[in-house]
């Protein structure tokens, strides 16, 4: 029998999306921050990320000022440095020069591109939506890029491991593809193609 999850832990049946670095501010005085509540809300042209951000994020007061931001996707051989950006705030530390990582300009907006990520989207927010103690961003994308052995239209995790937050300290990793047939509903009968 399954057990009740308390409402406050809810979130963390459906939370592991795939983490991602965001960049703000300027390729002079840039900033980083670690963000797993991220979603695609729009499946064409445009592509549409929601990001739902805390009040009180030093790169919330940068995004405000420019309206632009570069959503930079870590494998996991950035584990060490995802945790960290996550754990401390840019008001006080410069996050680039403490963890190593490279700013380089991006094409179309203010803020970098981290060059040790394997993909980047970059973005003008074009709706912010006020909630409690996050607001939602939609940002729209203006130009992506990614690394093309590691990414064929979808990431491959047998060579690009993608992570995902299970809570704390902890993170999942996404490790290989599997493939659903798509020619029945598991009981035998056909099913119409739906897709995303
Ligand atoms: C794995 C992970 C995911 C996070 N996801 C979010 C998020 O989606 N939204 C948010 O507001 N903060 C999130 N945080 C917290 C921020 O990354 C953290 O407060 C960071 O220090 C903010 O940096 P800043 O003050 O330099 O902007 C997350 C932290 C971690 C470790």
């Amino acid at each position: 029998m399954k057990k009740q999850v308390p409402l406050n832990k809810a979130k963390w049946l459906v939370e592991p999306g795939c983490v991602v670095l965001v960049t703000s501010g300027t390729m002079q005085k840039p900033n980083v921050m670690t963000f797993s509540w991220q979603t695609p809300v729009n499946s064409a042209d445009p592509c549409l990320i929601l990001l739902a951000i805390s009040h009180l994020r030093y790169s919330y007061d940068l995004i405000r000022q420019n309206r632009q931001l570069v959503i930079n996707v870590p494998g996991q051989e950035l584990l060490e440095q995802v945790h960290f950006i996550g754990q401390v705030s840019g008001r006080k530390i410069d996050k680039f020069k403490e963890t190593g990582l490279t700013p380089i300009p991006a094409k179309t907006v203010e803020p970098p591109l981290i060059k040790e990520c394997a993909g980047h989207l970059e973005c003008k927010v074009v709706e912010i939506f006020k909630m409690q103690t996050h607001d939602l961003l939609i940002c729209k994308v203006v130009r992506a890029e990614a690394e093309p052995e590691l990414f064929a239209g979808r990431w491959i995790p047998e060579k690009f491991r993608t992570l995902h937050y299970l809570g704390g300290n902890k993170y999942g990793v996404l490790e290989r593809t599997t493939e659903a047939r798509g020619t029945n509903n598991g009981h035998g009968n056909s099913l119409t193609r739906v897709c995303l």
